[in-house]
Parts: structure tokens; sequence; C-alpha cells
């Protein structure tokens, strides 16, 4: 299963690198927003500092101008992957960029034939974005496992990246449905780490060790 951090914080990004668990980055609109730095420079820092996948999102809503904008941000790294929402204008251009071997991301995933769609139109890769089906009291995890199913049921080259993660249990579900990848924010990040019996018993190893041969 692939990480991939769900961030445009290139500090944080840099931090759990260090950990060999970063894979890919994604970004979106609004997390560049939050990091009030330019696009382009921000997108192109975290290809230098990730050797995978990198998220770009075009902002456009009409299908020629996302092509456009595909183009221009595919030209700022190899690794880079274009996100497009999930919209009748967004399959147009994913069929039109796919086949010039540009890959494309496509966001805004909430049901299994969107996610049909999409990978028809030639993404390659779909996020479904469990977090925000679970605010509005749908199981979002459910249409992973659906869309895992429909993926394998055929062949298209279309991974699945579990995303709008909320917490170490999407994370951990997504790997028991076999998502291909989860974009994990950095908070979840950290606390896929905790576990209180592990600082319990890495208190008491550190006692019992002093209480005999001191510090
Ligand atoms: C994924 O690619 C999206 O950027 C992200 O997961 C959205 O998450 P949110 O619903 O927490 O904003």
């Amino acid at each position: 299963m692939k990480f991939f951090l769900d961030t445009a914080n290139v500090e944080k990004i840099k931090y759990f690198a260090d950990m060999g668990l970063v894979d890919g980055v994604t970004t979106n609109p609004s997390l560049i927003a939050k990091e009030g730095r330019d696009f382009e420079e921000v997108v192109k820092e975290i290809t230098t500092i990730i050797d995978g996948p990198v998220s770009a999102e075009v902002t456009a809503l009409d299908s020629d101008t996302m092509v456009e904008q595909a183009r221009e941000l595919s030209k700022i790294h190899k690794n880079i992957v274009i996100k497009i929402p999930m919209t009748k204008e967004g399959i147009k251009a994913v069929h039109t960029v796919s086949k010039e071997g540009i890959k494309v991301n496509m966001t805004l995933i909430f049901s299994p034939a969107q996610a049909l769609l999409a990978a028809k139109a030639g993404a390659r890769y779909v996020s479904p974005f469990v977090g925000r089906l679970d605010d509005i009291s749908h199981i979002g995890m459910d249409i992973i496992e659906s869309i895992r199913l429909i993926l394998d049921n055929y062949d298209f080259n279309c991974e699945i990246i579990t995303a709008s993660i909320r917490s170490p249990l999407h994370v951990v579900d997504a790997a028991q449905m076999g998502a291909d990848i989860a974009t994990i924010p950095p908070d979840v990040m950290d606390k896929l780490f905790n576990h209180p019996l592990t600082d319990i018993g890495l208190d008491k190893f550190m006692k019992d060790w002093e209480s005999v041969f001191g510090k």
C-alpha cells in the first residue's frame, strides 16, 4: 500500500519523508491557499523532496482551460499528476490529456459510478472522498469497497487513492479493503503512531532498567 501525504506544507512533507513514509503528495486549491505561497513554486519544491507522484489541481471549470492548465502544470516536473474534478467537462479533459501521456487524478469522487466513468475516460487515479461522505451520514468507506470490486473486474490502469481521510481508522479500513493508496493529512499520520500501551510499556521498561542499572 502506498502512503501519500495530503498537504502542501513542505516542512511536514520533509518530516514524514525522513521516516520513509511518503510515496507521493496530493494538494488541492484549499491546501495550497492555506500555505499562502505561489502555487507552482510550492509544487516544484515538493517534487524536489518526494520522488513520487505529486498531484496539482486545475482551477478551471471548462474542459479547454483544464486541458491548457494540465499541459502547463505537467511541464513543472515528470512526477506531476494533474487533479481534475469529476464533472462532464472534467471527463472531457481527462479523455484529451490522458491520450497525451499526462497522468490524471480524478478528484471529488463520491460514488462508484463516478469512479467507473473516470477510469473509463483514462484517469490514472481516482480519489473517492470518504470523510466528506461520512460528514453527510453516508459511510464513506463503502464506496472504496465497491470501486475496488469494479476496477478488479476489468483491466483499467487506475489506482484508488482513498482521500478526505479524517482518522487512523480510515487508513486501516482502506488497507483492509485493498485501496492502492491512502492520502493522509499530517495530523492523521501522527495519530497512526499512537497507542497508550506503547507509552505505558516503554515507561515501565525505562523505569525497571534504571532501578537496577541507573540512567
Ligand atoms: C484529496 O486529494 C483531497 O485533497 C483531500 O483528501 C480532501 O480532504 P478534505 O475533505 O479533508 O478537505
